[in-house]
């Protein structure tokens, strides 16, 4: 059996008196996985143990009994940590209700402290294949640290809540940690494809990290990402529904309810659900129908009771519950019941199969496990759901009763036609939904992250080609008796910043052009689309050749002139260009023009990473037409579009400077399209090397990063 350390804030047993199964949708679906794999469980069990003998205690006994290995937190972690980072901070953030959002820095750094003690825990812990899966947001920051630790653990991540747009997640005070921190992961899971494209579109805005629609390229490993829709433990309700004690316990419930239609609630008492706007639904329904024969039932679970919009919430809902059974009851009839605690299992599959109708209204959830589980316990009578479009489960069970919880007027309408629906209708509605929650169970779910995430550490890393190259290749180029390396500077050499002033040489990049300079194995010719006067200032420290402004001009090291490729090159049309692109930036803040000699180049590195790319689709397609007889070529290349004369490019300026020089082999090296011209050339002398993901490229060779590069001409420079 496959060996799987789940790691989640909580256990699902939480340590009192006695040992309690834990509340919440995370506990119910992974509970049951034990039958598939061979699991260790760490996380809170609970409470604050203080006494060290105890502590060791319940450890042993919950490793005995379980296989679980518990974290112990302080007081103060639990305040901070828990109460304070995880769930007055994050939560509210990943549930789009930034009002309820707070954020105190001592609440961050323990946050950062406690997801330290959970990675030690787990390297204490993880064997050499243990499959690491983390659940949940009070542990954002674990992935990556231990990825620093262990680059070569299998990692998992499942978000159990909403990923809000960039524009929500924007506002939290750690929000690149978090994201990095996350980004540990070799597989990140969402419930829906809605809260996958808000991380996709949230990590490019906020890291600059552009992806593909399945992954995210980085330097050392691929962070893939999928869509798991949470199932429900359907094992666990199939034992209970067929069981002798669940039907005497139905039929007792039956009693109770006898003569009455039942609605019922479920659900942790938590400003998501909608209770207030539920509540609404019902007084505006009982006043307008004036039914006596209809009971609401609500089993409001006790959650966080320990942040104060929690009890806030409890006391508005107690409230308002009070107001309306005080106004609708008579002698022996009240319309309300209101329950604020757990109830066991068997009761809550006992109320599941009674309930006329299930209203599950949250403004907003990453799932609702409870929406499943009434659809699966529905047996001998179809009973009607009542479903928030605003729940990840909606996306499934699309025959719902589906209703915006904001509407009011909504709920009530939708109570009435579904308390009067007849059973051909509701069973319409229920047997799509059955079939789909029996199949997609917590089982299937976890199943297919788990075969996912296996798949994608198999897979070889990206197209990290260089190992070809080597020796074989490097030899080659080694031995040839004049040797030449033609090399980008931005994105291949340097790492692409956010504005072109940003990349002088400096750290790793300043070395290596030193060693490059400092050896005669080969000539080395820095080829930029860069200004002349900026190559000087940058690189006139280095003895190197360097190639400026897309080719058009060359400059031998230790030369003081620049020769230019072309002179004869016509660029009238840059006169006519240059208001039009001015037009462009006006239009596209952050974006910028730059006049070379025989280019013009539209920058947007720095404008909305949408808008921009937008903005230079629009700008390359009035080109295409505007330019059709003019003698220029466009290029889109990495967040810039380049109007150049068709006399020059890369390659045509490395195959003069091969020609004039007589080069038996050269290496070429580039990231983006405009150094395609020069992997383009039909020269068997030339080796081509594309750095950074991208799957259309003419170079023979591809390496995932500059720092990659790097290291491969450092390796080169060495002598075999
Ligand atoms: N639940 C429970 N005890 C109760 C009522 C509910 O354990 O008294 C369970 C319920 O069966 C469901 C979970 O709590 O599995 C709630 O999960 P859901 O996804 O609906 O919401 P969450 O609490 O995760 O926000
Ligand atoms: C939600 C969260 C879970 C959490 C549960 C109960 O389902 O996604 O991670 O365990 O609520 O909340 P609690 O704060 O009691 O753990």
């Amino acid at each position: 059996m496959q060996s799987l350390i789940i790691v989640s804030n909580r256990l699902p047993i939480t340590v009192k008196q006695t040992i309690e199964k834990s509340s919440g949708g995370m506990v119910s679906a992974l509970e049951g996985l034990g039958d598939r794999f061979n699991i260790q469980w760490i996380g809170w069990a609970g409470g604050v143990v203080e006494d060290s003998e105890r502590k060791e205690a319940i450890a042993s006994e919950l490793k005995e009994r379980f296989n679980f290995i518990p974290i112990f937190l302080s007081q103060e972690n639990v305040e901070t940590y828990y109460n304070g980072f995880s769930n007055s901070s994050l939560w509210p953030l990943l549930h789009y209700m930034p009002s309820n959002a707070r954020y105190e820095e001592k609440w961050f750094q323990n946050y950062r402290k406690v997801n330290r003690l959970f990675a030690e825990k787990i390297l204490e812990h993880a064997g050499p294949d243990d499959i690491i899966w983390i659940h949940d947001y009070h542990l954002m920051l674990l992935p990556a640290l231990l990825r620093d630790k262990r680059p070569d653990l299998t990692i998992g991540f499942f978000l159990h809540t909403p990923f809000p747009s960039y524009e929500i997640f924007r506002c939290h005070p750690k929000r690149e940690e978090l994201l990095n921190g996350l980004l540990g992961a070799n597989l990140i899971g969402f419930h829906t494809f809605g809260y996958l494209r808000h991380f996709r579109s949230t990590v490019l805005r906020l890291l600059g990290i552009e992806s593909e629609l399945d992954h995210i390229p980085l330097e050392n490993h691929k962070c893939a990402m999928d869509v798991y829709p949470i199932g429900i433990n359907t094992k666990k309700f199939q034992d209970i529904l067929g069981a002798e004690a669940f039907s005497r316990r139905r039929k007792a419930l039956r009693k109770v309810y006898r003569d009455k239609k039942m609605v019922l609630s479920v659900e942790r008492l938590d400003y998501t659900k909608g209770i207030p706007q539920r509540l609404e639904a019902i007084e505006m329904f009982l006043e307008e129908t004036g039914r006596k024969d209809v009971v609401f039932l609500f089993i409001s679970v006790p959650s966080r009771q320990s942040v104060p919009e929690y009890k806030e919430l409890l006391e508005e809902v107690e409230l308002k519950v009070s107001q309306i059974n005080g106004k609708y009851s008579s002698l022996g009839e009240v319309p309300i019941h209101f329950l604020f605690r757990s109830v066991n299992f068997d009761e809550l599959c006992g109320l599941y199969c009674l309930a006329d109708v299930a209203t599950v209204t949250p403004l907003i959830d990453g799932m609702n496990l409870v929406a499943k589980e009434y659809v699966f316990c529905q047996k001998e009578k179809a009973g009607a759901l009542i479903l928030s479009e605003f729940a990840g489960a909606a996306q499934e069970l699309a025959t719902a009763y589906v209703v915006n919880p904001y509407y009011v007027k909504q709920i009530s309408d939708t109570l009435k036609k579904a308390l009067d629906a007849g059973e051909t209708e509701k069973r319409g509605r229920l047997e799509p939904m059955k079939k789909r929650v029996e199949k997609h169970d917590a089982d299937f779910w976890a199943q297919s992250f788990i075969e996912a995430l296996k798949s994608c550490c198999q897979e070889v890393s990206p197209p990290v080609n260089l190992s070809g190259l080597s020796p074989e290749i490097m030899n080659q180029i080694r031995s040839a008796g004049r040797g030449v390396l033609f090399l980008d500077y931005d994105g291949t050499l340097a790492e692409f910043e956010k504005t072109p002033q940003a990349a002088p040489p400096s750290g790793e990049v300043e070395q290596l052009l030193s060693s490059l300079s400092n050896q005669n194995q080969f000539d080395v010719y820095i080829v930029s689309e860069r200004k002349k006067e900026e190559m000087d200032n940058w690189f006139s420290n280095f003895a190197l050749n360097l190639l400026a402004e897309q080719g058009c001009c060359y400059k031998e090291k230790n030369a003081d002139n620049w020769i230019s490729i072309r002179p004869e090159t016509d660029l009238s049309w840059k006169d006519h260009l240059r208001d039009f692109l001015k037009l462009y930036t006006g239009m596209t803040p952050g974006s910028l023009l730059e006049e070379k000699t025989t280019s013009l180049v539209w920058q947007y590195r720095n404008a909305d990473p949408d808008f921009g790319a937008w903005k230079a689709h629009q700008l390359v397609s009035e080109l295409q037409e505007m330019l059709s007889n003019l003698p220029v070529q466009i290029h889109h290349g990495k967040k810039s579009v380049t109007i150049a004369s068709v006399q020059t490019s890369k390659g045509a300026a490395v195959s003069h400077i091969m020609a004039l020089k007589n080069y038996e082999k050269a290496l070429c090296a580039g990231d983006d399209e405009a150094d395609e011209s020069m992997f383009r050339l039909s020269d068997q002398r030339i080796t081509g090397i594309k750095v950074g993901p991208g799957k259309e490229t003419s170079a023979d060779f591809q390496c995932p990063s500059p720092k990659a590069l790097r290291s491969f001409l450092e390796q080169l420079l060495e002598q075999p």
